[in-house]
């Protein structure tokens, strides 16, 4: 993680043109304007409807683009990046639309789950091609991206992906692309692995007879402090398991259960599965 890029800001003749603006291209946006990375000037968006386009013009007063093409041209006098936010599905349509308008020497950043750093270069005939995998609390700017890039990329474009992805929460520069994929299924599909198990939390206490509100504020304040517990005392989880842990008593109770359902194992081939989901759909 880089210190140095906390407190940058990007130059002003910098663009960002973002392809495609749904849930991910907004944290993004977000983040950048609350960090005043950015100014609104400097950020350009793609989307197809009308709605949306409406909708984040009004809402950051950003420029918004029907053609994908525009989005990306839309700073022809600036040093322009261009992020690629669409999903997995539409990217080949959409590197199609834009080959022969990117830049050989405009940065491309692709957090689109799955798609290779060579397959995004040569459809674009363009080497500075940056892979990072944000996940969903980076709209609360307590996100995690792990990020990699193709060698062409030098400092100066690295210390431009650092200070943009520190403003979604942590950043993390991973040495190879096949860990993206393994971040894509840990930290990026992470969320959904702890809201699950919050939901299932929730409900066994509603089972038990408390109100949903009561379970909800229970279980919420247990998760948080207990990141946070195990983030500053450094210790190894088990460790903090085992100190809670009487004999005979609750806990022991509730960890012979959960070993018995095998949580553990089901975790590890739940988040197995979505890494070779990750692999498939960049074979795709
Ligand atoms: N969600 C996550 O937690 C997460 C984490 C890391 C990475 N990612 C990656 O981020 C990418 C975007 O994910 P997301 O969750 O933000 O998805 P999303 O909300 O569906 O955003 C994609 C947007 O692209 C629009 N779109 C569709 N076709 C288009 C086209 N031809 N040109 C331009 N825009 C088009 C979609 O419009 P419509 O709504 O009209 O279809 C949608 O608003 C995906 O590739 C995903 O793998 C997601």
């Amino acid at each position: 993680m880089s210190e140095q890029s906390k407190s940058h800001k990007l130059p002003e003749k910098t663009g960002l043109s973002f392809i495609g603006c749904g849930v991910m291209a907004e944290s993004i946006i977000a983040g950048l304007l609350r960090q005043n990375i950015v100014v609104p000037s400097q950020i350009a968006a793609s989307h197809p409807r009308d709605e949306r386009r409406e909708e984040l013009k009004m809402k950051y007063g950003i420029r918004v683009f029907d053609d994908n093409a525009d989005a990306a041209n839309a700073f022809p006098e600036t040093d322009t990046t261009v992020i690629l936010c669409v999903k997995p599905q539409r990217l080949p349509d959409v590197l199609k639309e834009l080959a022969g308008t990117v830049g050989q020497d405009q940065l491309v950043i692709s957090i689109v789950a799955g798609a290779g750093i060579d397959a995004i270069s040569e459809a674009l005939n363009n080497r500075l091609v940056v892979r990072a995998m944000p996940n969903t609390p980076s709209q609360i700017g307590a996100g995690m991206t792990a990020w990699t890039c193709s060698p062409e990329v030098d400092e100066s474009h690295k210390t431009q992906v650092r200070t943009m992805l520190s403003a979604l929460g942590r950043e993390l520069f991973v040495e190879t692309e096949n860990m993206i994929d393994m971040a894509t299924s840990l930290s990026a599909t992470g969320p959904t692995y702890i809201f699950m198990v919050m939901e299932a939390m929730t409900d066994a206490g509603v089972h038990l007879g408390f109100s949903r509100e009561i379970s909800k504020e229970l279980v919420q304040q247990t998760m948080l402090g207990s990141v946070l517990f195990a983030i500053e005392s450094q210790k190894h989880p088990a460790e903090l398991r085992n100190m809670v842990t009487s004999p005979g008593g609750t806990s022991a109770e509730a960890i012979y259960q959960m070993e018995k359902g095998a949580l553990r194992t089901v975790l590890s081939k739940a988040i197995y599965a979505a890494y070779k989901r990750a692999v498939d759909l960049g074979k795709k």
